[in-house]
């Protein structure tokens, strides 16, 4: 790929604008100590028990001495060698703001293996990322994930799935969802995309991990570690104008060259997957010049930006889309005619998400009705029923392309207690419904809006009632299981007469 395709993908805007100044309250969001029975307040911040926002899985002691309180319970969901089936928490959020959702996990031996389980992250309809804790574990780290989401209705769901390489029961500690200022990440698409958090460095700066309340947001700004030539500032600019709102902290410290050299940086520190990615790079010129910084930057060879004058105001550089694959090498170099050395505070890395739609919500709706119908629903049927592909809900296959319907359900022996809630006729893509050999009682309710029904199985049920007559209106059906239930009344005739109609 040449350069200059590179550059037309992506979109390079200098800052900073101005906007409106931010208080010290605490961000606004919902905090999940998850596995926790009570609450607690930690740093002023409400963290509450998960118990509301999650029906599967159990919540653990770890019996390790940990030193963050929110570490020291986790949820555990029961794997079962279930490849496929997901738990979620589901949250009520505000449909109008964009979210940052951080996960946190720390395994603490819960499942009595010494390493942890690999398994998926799933949020709404999208599968974002695998959780791969085993490196921070055997440091005795915990892990955070963090990303930037917009919901798509009332609550979003963040859910554990069981993938190929799990091979114990997946768990939790933490679950954070904190609204983000309107001009946050603003230049992404967030109805199609999301962000998933690759690093967030704070050049030059070697403290503990930078947050609330220096961050207004809670974001975590980590030292960089190479710190070989530092500066230290006394007056960072006012971080107000930046629209990603950076915490004025980082602008204390950059790192820098003790000579106009150009300044080589191997971050993000990690090997990249082939993708798209938003950078976000910060910088502040605060010592007093005759002339200001002109610094020109290059990513993995690729021209990033030509001439970035940096004063003591501060200048932010981004891309919203940037395709990088493997290790990636930044430089700054000081642009021909300066002779001061090149500087940089702050960088943010974000794997661009392709967001994976959602089901029909007509479809959702009813089926979070058929399932308040039954006393004990699967216990994956949290989350989108169709989405990711690989982890629908349990017995419920659904139609390809982008207006994604329910089309078969089949519960077949799963000793469901409860009825069939009438609200099942509103699944109207449905060709198929196997709901025989449980223990479902109450009567049948009017199917008659299922025009595409082909196939109902309800046999060795506790039904009652009267087999209603408005099946004689479903066109297309041609087999029905009945038997084993206590229905009076027959058949309806108009079935009866019907060719190729396999009644029992
Ligand atoms: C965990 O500890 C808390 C308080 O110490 C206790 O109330 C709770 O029952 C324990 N949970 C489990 C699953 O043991
Ligand atoms: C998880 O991470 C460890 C350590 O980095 C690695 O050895 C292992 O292969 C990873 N597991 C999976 C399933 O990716
Ligand atoms: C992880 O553990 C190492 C060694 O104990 C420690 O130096 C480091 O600061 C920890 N990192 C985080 C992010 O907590
Ligand atoms: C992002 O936010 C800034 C500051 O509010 C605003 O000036 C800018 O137009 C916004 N950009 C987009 C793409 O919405
Ligand atoms: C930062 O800028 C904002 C908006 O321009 C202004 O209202 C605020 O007073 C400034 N803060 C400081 C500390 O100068
Ligand atoms: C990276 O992905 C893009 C788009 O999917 C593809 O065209 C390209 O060949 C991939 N590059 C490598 C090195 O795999
Ligand atoms: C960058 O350019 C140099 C020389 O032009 C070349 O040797 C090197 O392989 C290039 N690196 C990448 C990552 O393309
Ligand atoms: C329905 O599910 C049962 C149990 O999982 C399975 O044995 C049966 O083959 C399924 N029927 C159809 C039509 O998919
Ligand atoms: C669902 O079905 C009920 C009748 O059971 C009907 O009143 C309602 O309008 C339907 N909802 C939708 C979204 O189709
Ligand atoms: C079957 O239904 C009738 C009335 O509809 C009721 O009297 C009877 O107890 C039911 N039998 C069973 C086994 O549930």
């Amino acid at each position: 790929m040449s350069p200059l395709s590179l550059l037309s993908l992506s979109f390079l805007l200098l800052l900073p604008f101005f906007l409106p100044v931010s208080s010290s309250q605490p961000p606004k969001g919902v905090l999940i100590d998850c596995g926790a029975t009570v609450g607690s307040v930690i740093g002023g911040r409400e963290w509450l028990p998960d118990g509301d926002y999650v029906s599967a899985g159990v919540g653990k002691n770890l019996t390790i001495p940990v030193l963050v309180r929110t570490l020291s319970t986790v949820r555990t969901f029961p794997f079962r060698n279930n490849v496929g089936r997901k738990f979620c928490y589901d949250v009520p959020v505000y449909r109008q703001a964009r979210y940052m959702v951080r996960t946190t996990y720390f395994y603490g031996g819960v499942n009595g293996r010494s390493s942890p389980p690999v398994f998926d992250q799933i949020v709404d309809g999208t599968l974002w990322g695998v959780v791969n804790t085993t490196e921070d574990y055997r440091k005795g780290n915990a892990s955070y994930y963090e990303g930037v989401f917009k919901p798509k209705g009332k609550s979003m769901s963040v859910c554990l799935g069981v993938n190929s390489h799990t091979d114990s029961d997946p768990f939790i500690s933490a679950l954070e969802f904190v609204i983000l200022g309107d001009s946050l990440y603003n230049t992404t698409k967030f109805d199609v995309n999301g962000l998933s958090l690759v690093a967030r460095h704070s050049f030059g700066y070697s403290g503990p991990t930078i947050r609330y309340p220096d961050d207004p947001f809670d974001r975590f700004w980590e030292q960089y570690g190479e710190n070989n030539y530092v500066i230290v500032s006394n007056s960072p600019p006012n971080v107000s104008r930046f629209w990603n709102w950076p915490p004025s902290k980082v602008f204390e410290a950059a790192l820098s060259t003790d000579q106009p050299q150009s300044l080589e940086l191997r971050w993000p520190p990690v090997s990249l997957q082939n993708a798209s990615y938003y950078i976000a790079l910060y910088f502040a010129d605060t010592e007093s010049r005759p002339t200001s910084t002109m610094l020109g930057i290059n990513i993995n060879n690729v021209t990033y930006y030509r001439n970035l004058n940096v004063t003591p105001a501060g200048a932010a550089v981004f891309a919203t889309s940037w395709p990088l694959i493997g290790n990636t090498k930044i430089i700054l170099r000081p642009t021909s005619n300066s002779e001061i050395s090149p500087l940089i505070n702050a960088g943010e890395i974000f794997q661009v998400l392709e967001l994976g739609g959602r089901t029909l919500t007509k479809d959702v709706i009813a089926l979070e009705e058929i399932k308040k119908s039954l006393q004990n629903p699967p216990l994956d049927w949290n989350g989108d029923p169709c989405l990711p592909r690989q982890y629908r809900w349990t017995g419920v296959t659904c139609s390809e392309g982008t207006r994604i319907r329910v089309t078969t359900l089949n519960l077949t022996g799963l000793g469901l207690l409860g009825s069939v809630s009438p609200k099942i006729g509103n699944l109207t893509a449905l060709t198929g419904i196997w709901l025989g050999n449980n223990r479902l009682s109450g009567k049948i309710p009017d199917l008659s809006s299922l025009k595409m029904l082909e196939i109902l199985h309800l046999e060795d049920n506790k039904l009652s009632g009267e087999i209603p007559s408005s099946l004689g209106d479903n066109q297309k059906l041609r087999e029905i299981f009945l038997q084993n239930n206590n229905l009076t009344g027959h058949i309806p005739d108009s079935l009866i007469g019907r060719k190729e109609l396999n009644l029992t």
